[in-house]
């Protein structure tokens, strides 16, 4: 499949943007994605990220991209199917990055998404038809060892519902994990672990989140509120006041 830069006269930076990674053999995928997008003739360099959960995080390496001097840098969502409301979130989070940082940045292009490309057929068709297939059902399956109950005492909900989705709830999991991952939070502590979930109720303070035991609701939260609550709640026990929304059984809107 080709990646058209056509418009572009100078090359450029090519991110190449999936949701989330957590094993080893997705992200060597990527790794061959983004050696394969690096050899094409209007590309000086590519990289990958992830939106959601993932190393590097999509601000990561734009940041890194953007340090680095290049320009343009070109985001291809390799993302199927993809919601119209992707593309909205990407502008905002991009625009709201990009007024946080001391630096200017670069244009930043973003392709059609791969789905609405004709292309797609072909290698739908090429995939299809291919003797590369293989049947399902000549593995071995491997009978259950059980599960240790977890112990840990503080829980993180994600709200991944409608609203929340469209106002970066992807981000906020993604970084939430990544931090998760790198601060050891699942023994530090109290012990903490986190999960998605559907509509937490106050969909007007998306993004949301909710934090056990005490069931503080989190509203309007991205990646720094994110590092607030992580370092004040769940490593500190004390509550972040200003994302809080206590239950004052009146409507509430984002502060
Ligand atoms: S969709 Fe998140 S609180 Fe309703």
């Amino acid at each position: 499949m080709t990646i058209n830069l056509a418009d572009n006269d100078i090359a450029s930076r090519v991110l190449l943007l999936a949701r989330s990674a957590t094993t080893a053999v997705p992200l060597r995928e990527m790794e061959r994605l983004r050696d394969h997008a690096a050899s094409m003739p209007d590309v000086a360099a590519a990289t990958f990220a992830f939106s959601e959960e993932g190393t590097p995080s999509l601000r990561t390496a734009l940041h890194e991209l953007v340090a680095a001097g290049a320009s343009p840098i070109v985001i291809v969502p390799i993302i199927l199917p993809t919601d119209p409301s992707f593309e909205v979130w990407l502008r905002r989070t991009v625009q709201r990055w990009q007024a946080a940082d001391s630096v200017p940045w670069p244009e930043i292009r973003v392709t059609p998404f791969l789905g609405t490309q004709p292309l797609l057929q072909e290698l739908l068709a090429a995939v299809i038809g291919s003797d590369q297939t293989r049947p399902l059902d000549n593995g071995k399956t491997t009978a259950t060892e059980g599960s240790i109950v977890p112990a840990q005492k503080r829980r993180v909900l994600v709200c991944m519902g409608g609203p929340c989705n469209a106002a970066g709830a992807g981000v906020v999991w993604g970084h939430l994990r990544n931090e998760q991952k790198r601060l050891s939070l699942r023994t530090t502590g109290d012990g903490s672990m986190s999960a998605k979930t559907s509509c937490l109720g106050p969909c007007s303070l998306a993004p949301v989140l909710q934090v056990w035991p005490e069931g503080t609701l989190y509203g309007g939260v991205d990646e720094s509120g994110v590092d607030r609550i992580i370092h004040s709640h769940l490593l500190g026990g004390e509550i972040v006041d200003d994302l809080a929304y206590l239950p004052t059984g009146s409507k509430q809107r984002l502060r």
